[in-house]
């Protein structure tokens, strides 16, 4: 796999807000390295909170890390080291969860298809615009096309709009598109089209995608021949081959996402209860040195107050200094009496 983007140590600090708390500061990514190979998908998963927006919006250049090097493959090859402002961002486009917000409301989907492609392309006429136009609305499926470009926002349904918004993001020719959440907010019934349309465009145009998700279940639906990388609060603990991880997922919070995915299999399903000590989601402004994940995990010990590197097994890095033992109390139990 050729690498497309390289994230290395990459922090975020948000100032707190309030006058009074001018220099405090959140830190909410926490030394992410991450790399985004050409035409993969990558699943980036996990709870509502852990920092998962804003790492998508560092990836599409929209934010610009407090710490980090961020490496961007350029169009002839060579490696561009983005500092300050973001290069070559074109390359990476960013689809919004709320697909109504990203939409201009007094444009039709004409216009706001239209302006992008004029910008970019200064020299074509209106003529090859069109066609453009005509081709990206076949390429999303949304037909006759006519009867959609002339229509604003508000007249099309969710799912409708987030394929516009594809269609946006494809027309200036990305190597990466950073889609966050983006079949949260539209109906379960056309969650799977949107998604196979992805896997579409992916394999069609060889686009790689980031699918930001809170949601194992779509993501492993996605990437299932790509990657996941499990979040939480604001770290990577779990990173790999999608099958690789769900075959054997070693870290404890990936045991817990697991078991929290609904089967539809109604014989298949346990009353176990999940792996987890605590329900409660600490803030991402509490976290200490250590593991984050340490104040719900069933198998923390006093070493997982201090900082944990990443173990790497089977092209799998996991970031858990106990992971042999848990490795050993999963064997020593037989399959579905967990705690
Ligand atoms: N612009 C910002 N200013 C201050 N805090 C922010 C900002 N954006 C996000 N945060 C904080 O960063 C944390 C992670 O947010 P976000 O990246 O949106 O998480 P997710 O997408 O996983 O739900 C949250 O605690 C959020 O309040
Ligand atoms: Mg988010």
């Amino acid at each position: 796999m050729n690498s497309l983007m390289t994230l290395e140590h990459i922090n975020m600090r948000f100032q707190k807000g309030g006058f009074f708390s001018k220099d405090r500061s959140v830190h909410v990514l926490k030394d992410i390295d991450l790399t985004i190979g050409e035409g993969e998908i990558l699943a980036l998963v996990g709870e509502s909170g852990c920092g998962k927006t804003t790492l998508g919006k560092i990836i599409t250049g929209l934010y610009v890390p407090t710490e980090g090097q961020i490496a961007l493959q350029g169009e002839s090859g060579e490696t561009i080291k983005r500092k300050k402002r973001p290069l070559s961002f074109l390359q990476v486009q960013f689809i919004q969860q709320d697909s109504y917000a990203a939409l201009n409301p007094v444009r039709t989907i004409y216009q706001s298809l239209y302006a992008p492609i004029r910008m970019h392309n200064p020299k074509w006429s209106k003529k090859q615009i069109d066609t453009k136009i005509d081709e990206l609305m076949t390429l999303i499926g949304l037909q006759p096309a006519a009867q959609f470009l002339s229509k604003y926002p508000h007249q099309l349904s969710g799912g409708q709009r987030q394929r516009i918004l594809m269609a946006r993001a494809i027309s200036l020719d990305p190597k990466l598109i950073v889609a966050d959440e983006p079949v949260s907010m539209i109906d379960v019934s056309l969650r799977l089209s949107l998604l196979n349309l992805m896997s579409e465009l992916n394999e069609r145009l060889g686009i790689a995608f980031v699918y930001i998700t809170h949601d194992l279940s779509t993501a492993r639906y996605i990437a299932r021949r790509g990657r996941l990388a499990v979040m939480y609060l604001g770290e990577i603990m779990e990173e790999g081959a999608m099958d690789v991880v769900l075959s054997h997922p070693r870290h404890p919070y990936t045991r817990a996402l697991l078991k929290a995915v609904p089967v539809p299999d109604p014989d298949a399903r346990s009353d176990e209860k999940l792996p987890l000590k605590s329900m409660e989601l600490s803030g991402i402004e509490d976290r200490g040195e250590g593991c984050p994940f340490a104040p719900r995990c069933p198998y923390m010990t006093e070493q997982c107050e201090r900082p944990v590197d990443y173990v790497v097994t089977e092209g799998v890095r996991i970031k858990c200094r106990n992971l042999e033992e848990v490795e050993r109390l999963n064997a020593a139990r037989p399959e579905g009496t967990d705690e």
